[in-house]
């Protein structure tokens, strides 16, 4: 037994891990150097505190109860190269900018989750990829290896591990300093807005645009003026896959003597590696974060609930929340059992729709692709069922870049098919650009505020 706890709860977690099946793991050829790169990890401070993954689970808790909104958002997959300066700063912008226009909407306080400092592993169809007759290992994320189709590229390489977290801690640090430093000042947030509603294009959320300026120079007239409207809690998630970058991250808190994993305030499991007796479940049921845990048309409602049993067996309010990803053809008819047989067996946990990962299709042009309109559809379907149950509709899971890029298509500034190619630059799932993720931000937030009024 070993005397550090932290060694002793890393070598706790290597015991279990011998025992199941982890799915979706890079084949990494150096033994010896993934030792290193483990052991660094395991030396590194966390990167974030546990006390704050606390105060998310409060928050995640008030979204089960439909007193907050919970609004996740970033890359599918971040890469090391994207992590600017300008890339961050549009992103958080993005995010603020989406939950100004939802909060008003739904009359509660929005929870902002990226889906960054950490996003780096994916999950993958395959093992390999073949173009042109050349077969290589699959891009499996920065954390493993290079996009790049390249034979030395796409070697598995455990330091990625490494640059993996001081790219998650620069990503992070950067982030509170926009949200604690004046950067999400509402006021200035609300002039993004404006700017972008005043574009003819998107005449048609003037009307919403204007409601929330009047509230807005109300605040002022009365000289509101707290740390609210100039600060903003700011949380950092991403999907909990490669479990020799999550397990060295692991630590025991010394105020309660907890477990959380210190990778990201909130981590999830993915549909592919749910598997109720596999690794990456026994992984998150053993640390104290918020989790989550994504959930396809495809899941029986009763698995769903052993999930729920497995992870969250206290019922503890906040702890889980179930990210829904239907496609928008299937929410309505898929969802209501699952919600049902979970909400049946007492566990209150926060329904989050992912209005992207169901649906997903090539383009004529090849290009992995999501109409936008599809996904408007799955969100109303979201809103629909929760209200036809009598559930609650927590929050939304977006992939999104602050940046003009043209992956999906439609939205009112209608990007088209044969645009695809122009700025075509995620190196996974495709994203929504600044002015699609805006547009959706107002079209949930009517919907809420059509809840908030009925
Ligand atoms: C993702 O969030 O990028 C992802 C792979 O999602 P899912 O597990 O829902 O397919
Ligand atoms: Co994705």
């Amino acid at each position: 037994m070993n005397s550090d706890p932290n060694a002793a709860l890393h070598d706790q977690l290597a015991a279990a891990a011998a025992l199941q099946h982890a799915g979706q793991q890079p084949t990494w050829p150096d033994a010896s150097a993934l030792g290193s790169a483990v052991a660094e990890l395991a030396a590194y401070p966390p990167l974030v505190f546990a006390g704050e993954c606390d105060v998310l689970r409060t928050r995640m808790a008030a979204a089960a109860r439909g007193e907050a909104f919970v609004l996740m958002g970033g890359d599918c997959a971040e890469t090391f190269e994207s992590a600017t300066a300008n890339n961050i700063r549009e992103r958080i912008k993005t995010i603020l900018q989406m939950a100004a226009v939802l909060t008003y909407g739904a009359s509660v306080p929005v929870v902002k989750v990226g889906r960054m400092a950490g996003q780096y592993a994916k999950p993958r169809s395959a093992d390999t990829e073949t173009r042109d007759g050349l077969t290589l290992p699959a891009y499996r994320g920065d954390m493993v290896n290079d996009f790049a189709f390249d034979a030395a590229a796409r070697v598995p390489d455990p330091h990625r591990l490494v640059s993996a977290y001081h790219r998650s801690s620069a990503t992070l640090n950067l982030v509170r300093a926009f949200t604690m430093g004046g950067f999400a000042d509402l006021r200035h947030v609300h002039d993004w807005n404006k700017g972008f509603v005043a574009s003819a294009a998107n005449a048609r959320y003037e009307r919403l645009a204007h409601d929330i300026d009047k509230a807005m120079k109300f605040m002022a007239a009365c000289g509101a003026d707290f740390d609210a409207m100039r600060t903003t809690e700011f949380f950092s998630a991403h999907e909990a896959l490669l479990l020799d970058y999550e397990r060295p991250l692991t630590r025991i808190d010394s105020r309660t003597g907890n477990p959380y994993v210190t990778s990201a305030h909130f981590v999830w499991v993915g549909e592919r590696t749910r598997e109720l007796d596999g690794a990456h479940v026994d992984f998150l049921a053993r640390v104290r974060n918020p989790i989550g845990v994504k959930v396809s048309a495809k899941a029986e409602p009763d698995d769903v609930v052993r999930l729920v049993e497995r992870l969250d067996p206290s019922r503890e309010p906040g702890r889980l929340a179930v990210i829904t990803r239907m496609g928008a053809g299937r929410v309505a008819d898929a969802l209501p059992p699952i919600v049902e047989r979970v909400r049946d067996a007492g566990a209150s946990v926060t329904w989050i729709c992912d209005p992207m990962h169901g649906n997903t299709f090539e383009s004529s042009g090849g290009y992995k692709t999501r109409d936008f309109d599809d996904i408007v559809a799955e969100v109303r379907g979201f809103f629909d069922v929760h209200r036809a149950l009598g559930t609650v509709p927590g929050g939304l899971h977006v992939e999104l870049t602050g940046n003009d890029v043209t992956e999906c298509v439609g939205g009112t500034h209608k990007v088209l098919d044969a645009d695809l190619a122009t700025r075509y630059e995620t190196v996974c799932d495709p994203r929504l650009n600044h002015r699609q993720s805006l547009e959706l931000a107002f079209l949930a937030a009517e919907m809420l505020a059509a809840d908030v009024t009925a």
